[in-house]
């Protein structure tokens, strides 16, 4: 129950243990074409450029930035977690500016001063944020960022590493354009696969640039003769066979489930989460509209012993929770409730273990 990588499905891994084939294998290729169908479904998509890349959410915004972004463009980058901090790395090493929007630890991206950036950066092509910032719990409202961002001519990037599967992301409904995640959140499959998608504006723009994208194995147009359904797929890189029946599996399990159910249950397990975590005395980090059902954020009381409670939720318990990160660090723990995990047995189980720490000191 830490804030990722979480539980995998039980069919998840019984499905990465299948027979491995090649993979341009004509079963491995149609199982591709379901994946890239069951994660339009997952990001709510018409988006023909949806597909997995083959690396972690690091990748996954990589992959977005570097096709999108070129030397000297201008990109609005909202900050309010670890993660944001990352997304000003990629534009800078894109040879790009960035111009940075701060919100406080904790709280979500506020529309308003990206209204402002905007204003002050007509020049600006891109508005890249953070959806779900797993570093403090804070949910952003994607579909106002990405509504002001269209008034103003720019395109958005977002990250929906912790969002997708757990809360409520509507691709093409918000029209939001170059959108990544990751496969161990609140999908519940093995660590290292990033989904993306990218919309038809974003597609324009990037047919459109004027320098190669300066990452091979990254480039859109490249990675489309492999994962494209069109034209006859072509070796691009040897896909990772059995992460991919796992993703399937997962995706599988989602659509079984029904997207707005699974959101549903993440709301319905967090609240009593919540509750029981409030009647232990710990305060949550993030206001109540902003709070992410999937990552719960509580301020460590006054003097409690951080490292060893979690080791020992670690060792007597066999349970992990989340440290803070950064500027949080020390100060909060993170209690994920992603996917296979967020279940209600997880949530009586670690509030009872809990309760017998939480008096343990700093000595
Ligand atoms: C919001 C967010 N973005 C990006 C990442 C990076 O993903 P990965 O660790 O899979 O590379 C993470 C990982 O936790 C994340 O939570």
């Amino acid at each position: 129950m830490g804030p990722g990588p979480s539980d995998v499905h039980p069919r998840v891994l019984e499905a990465v243990g299948r027979p491995t084939i090649g993979h341009l294998d004509p079963q491995f290729v149609r199982l591709m074409d379901e994946v890239k169908t069951l994660l339009q479904y997952a990001f709510q998509t018409k988006n023909k450029m949806t597909f997995p890349v083959s690396a972690p959410g690091s990748a996954g915004m990589e992959c977005c930035f570097v096709n999108l972004v070129e030397p000297g463009d201008t990109v609005i980058v909202a900050q309010n977690g670890v993660f944001g901090a990352r997304m000003k790395e990629n534009v800078e090493r894109c040879g790009a500016v960035a111009a940075l929007v701060e919100d406080e630890w904790g709280k979500p991206v506020d529309p308003s001063k990206i209204e402002e950036a905007l204003k002050a950066h007509p020049e600006a092509k891109i508005v890249a944020f953070v959806h779900a910032e797993t570093s403090t719990g804070a949910e952003s409202d994607a579909e106002t960022i990405a509504k002001l961002a269209q008034q103003y001519g720019c395109l958005t990037i977002v990250d929906a590493v912790t969002s997708l599967g757990g809360s409520p992301l509507k691709v093409d409904e918000w029209g939001l354009d170059a959108v990544y995640s990751g496969s161990q959140k609140c999908l519940s499959c093995l660590p290292g696969i990033s989904p993306v998608t990218f919309s038809e504006r974003a597609l324009e723009v990037i047919r459109n640039r004027k320098t190669k994208v300066q990452s091979w194995f990254l480039d859109i147009g490249l990675l489309m003769s492999y994962w494209g359904g069109e034209a006859k797929r072509t070796y691009h890189h040897t896909a990772p066979v059995n992460a991919m029946y796992a993703l399937h599996e997962a995706l599988l399990i989602l659509k079984e489930e029904g997207v707005e159910a699974a959101w549903a249950r993440h709301k319905k397990w967090h609240e009593k989460l919540r509750l029981g975590l409030e009647e232990l005395g710990l305060n949550f980090v993030v206001e109540e509209p902003y709070r992410l059902p999937q990552l719960n954020a509580v301020s460590l009381p006054e003097g409690c012993a951080d490292a060893e409670i979690r080791s020992r939720l670690l060792e007597e318990f066999n349970l992990e929770i989340g440290a803070g990160l950064g500027a949080m660090a020390g100060k909060i723990w993170r209690i994920g409730l992603m996917g296979y995990a967020c279940r209600e047995e997880n949530v009586t189980f670690c509030l009872e273990s809990l309760e017998g720490l939480l008096s343990v000191r700093v000595k």
